[in-house]
């Protein structure tokens, strides 16, 4: 697929299952490490979370459900403890953050949210299905610690990748000049 193809026709895929094939994650992988980044500081790394890990994810996702809201039915602990099984990669992505003279933090979670567009635009145009989530578990400082992340790093988001199951959805071009407009001072 051409650049521009994919860059236009980009959509999320939430239905996902399968396999994705080493190449193509290293492909999306190596997407990630060219979004921009001012004074090239690198403020992002990834877990990549497969297989029986997945389990171990969701049980940290129910833990911290049932730790905010002790009244946690068991259904309630299953919805949580499923969600990773939605997909057979989950890459989490993660901004570290420094303290810098003329790189504030929020540039350095825009360069980490970049790779990971950067990431859903490579799944995308390999025709490997991918969603950005987040939702509470990317905030929880209990996911955070079962995860190792420090205090310095934050979650920007589970990117999930796999094949896509069903129709892909059909989604209409927005106007440009809805939003975009010449400034003339
Ligand atoms: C930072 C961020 C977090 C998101 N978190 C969620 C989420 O937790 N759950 C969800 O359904 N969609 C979430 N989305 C939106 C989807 O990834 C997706 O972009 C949206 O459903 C629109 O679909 P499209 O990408 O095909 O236009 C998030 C998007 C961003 C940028």
């Amino acid at each position: 697929m051409d650049t521009l193809a994919a860059l236009h026709n980009r959509i999320s895929s939430p239905r996902l299952s399968g396999e994705v094939s080493e190449e193509h994650l290293q492909n999306i992988f190596k997407a990630a490490l060219r979004a921009p980044d001012h004074a090239q500081l690198k403020p992002w790394r990834f877990l990549i979370i497969k297989e029986e890990a997945r389990n171990k994810l969701g049980e940290l996702f129910a833990q911290a459900e049932r730790e905010g809201n002790p009244e946690q039915t068991v259904q309630m602990a299953e919805r949580a403890r499923s969600k990773p099984l939605r997909a057979p990669i989950i890459v989490v992505c993660i901004a570290k953050l420094v303290e810098h003279n003329s790189v504030p933090e929020v540039e350095q979670i825009l360069s980490c949210g970049s790779a990971v567009q950067n990431m859903l635009l490579a799944a995308y145009a390999q025709g490997v299905g991918a969603m950005w989530r987040t939702g509470g578990m990317a905030y929880n400082d209990l996911v955070k610690k079962g995860l190792g992340i420090s205090a310095s790093e934050q979650i920007t988001g589970y990117l999930y990748l796999g094949q896509i199951e069903g129709r892909s959805k059909i989604v209409p071009a927005l106007k440009v000049d809805e939003y975009f407009s010449v400034w003339k001072g």
